[in-house]
């Protein structure tokens, strides 16, 4: 495997919880913006397997959709050859910063995480430390690398703009030792909404199943989730029209069009004007077919073969690991710990 560092090209990083199957949320808002930027970056995506505990997790599940989400990544065009491909817990320099960084970022802080209170609001019965400090370990997810871009969903922006605060905050106590990075978020497919209630995120770990589609889900399967997705009662020439306030269910399923045909949204509206919505959101559900049908294909070709998926977990957590270990001493010194002999 040839190694992509270059000192050239900037570095993009991003990562995924294997706590549910991947859904069009997690491709349109994520990987397809990093398939699309192998050439022009020095790219490192993993499976977030460390920050699934957060939630209780079934541990075969959990083993298996972390092997089943690499192959989806190969599966969505990530060349293992061209990408540093790599599994989180085998990289332990990320516990290890992420427990420096606990003790740089605030109480207060982590308290304003709407995902933190979102969570906690959903888990009642499981609000855990993990949960809270969720977000040092993100940090540390990024910083390690000396990431300049992190491609993430809008859900994720105030998480990456709080590790920036925490790389400021310790690069002026101890001089330049992060990358101050910056969110890279699609300007189509950020949000992706559940097409049964358009005014909450589609969610892998959210477990009624049809408001959701999933990279695995059979074609007519996601015909049927696309026939039943929620739209208004509004009729007339005009219907399919994007207003994200007033007509959420319809902006939904406009802005998954788009990003699947790579149209933009005023195109959309002229190329269903006169239509209905039954037109319409058949045509959506075709749009999404056509764009993880070669994705379901390679990626179920993929998980059965256990050998390939091994070596690509293997040899990128040996590439990982030898930025991870650059940084983490800089920081192991710069905050007085005695080097180890050995
Ligand atoms: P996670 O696993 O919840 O989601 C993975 C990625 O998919 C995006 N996403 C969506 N985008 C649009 N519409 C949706 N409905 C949708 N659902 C999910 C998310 O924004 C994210 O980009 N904390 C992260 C994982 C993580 C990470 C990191 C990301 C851990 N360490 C370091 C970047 C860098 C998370 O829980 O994402």
């Amino acid at each position: 495997m040839e190694t992509s560092a270059s000192p050239a090209k900037k570095i993009m990083l991003s990562g995924i919880k294997p706590s549910g199957d991947l859904t069009l949320g997690s491709y349109l808002g994520a990987i397809k913006n990093w398939a699309e930027r192998a050439e022009q970056f020095d790219c490192y995506y993993f499976m977030a397997d460390l920050h699934a505990l957060t939630t209780r997790q079934n541990p075969a599940d959990l083993r298996r959709r972390t092997l089943e989400q690499l192959a989806q990544y190969v599966a969505c065009g990530l060349d293992p050859e061209k990408n540093t491909l790599f599994i989180q817990s085998h990289v332990h320099e990320h516990a290890e910063l992420g427990w420096i960084l606990n003790c740089y970022t605030m109480f207060g802080e982590l308290s304003r995480m709407t995902q933190f209170k979102d969570k906690s609001a959903k888990n009642a019965d499981n609000i855990n430390g993990g949960l809270f400090t969720y977000p040092s370990l993100m940090a540390a997810d990024i910083l390690l690398y000396q990431a300049d871009y992190v491609p993430v969903g809008e859900d994720q922006k105030q998480h990456v703009e709080l590790t920036r605060d925490v790389a400021q905050r310790f690069n002026n106590l101890y001089g330049p030792v992060f990358k101050v990075p910056e969110p890279y978020i699609p300007k189509v497919g950020a949000r992706v909404m559940d097409l049964l209630d358009p005014t909450s995120k589609m969610s892998k770990s959210d477990d009624v199943g049809n408001g959701r589609v999933c990279l695995m889900d059979k074609p007519e399967d996601i015909a049927r989730k696309f026939k039943r997705a929620v739209t208004d009662s509004e009729t007339g020439e005009h219907c399919v029209r994007y207003d994200r306030e007033n007509k959420p269910g319809v902006s939904n399923l406009m802005q998954i069009y788009a990003s699947c045909t790579g149209e933009s949204l005023e195109q959309v509206e002229r190329d269903f004007a006169g239509q209905g919505y039954g037109a319409f959101k058949t045509a959506v559900g075709e749009a999404v077919i056509e764009t993880l049908r070669p994705i379901r294909e390679e990626a179920s070709r993929m998980i059965a073969d256990k050998a390939y998926i091994q070596q690509v977990y293997t040899e990128g957590a040996q590439k990982a690991s030898a930025m991870a270990r650059r940084t983490l001493r800089k920081v192991y010194k710069k905050v007085g710990l005695v080097e180890r002999p050995f």
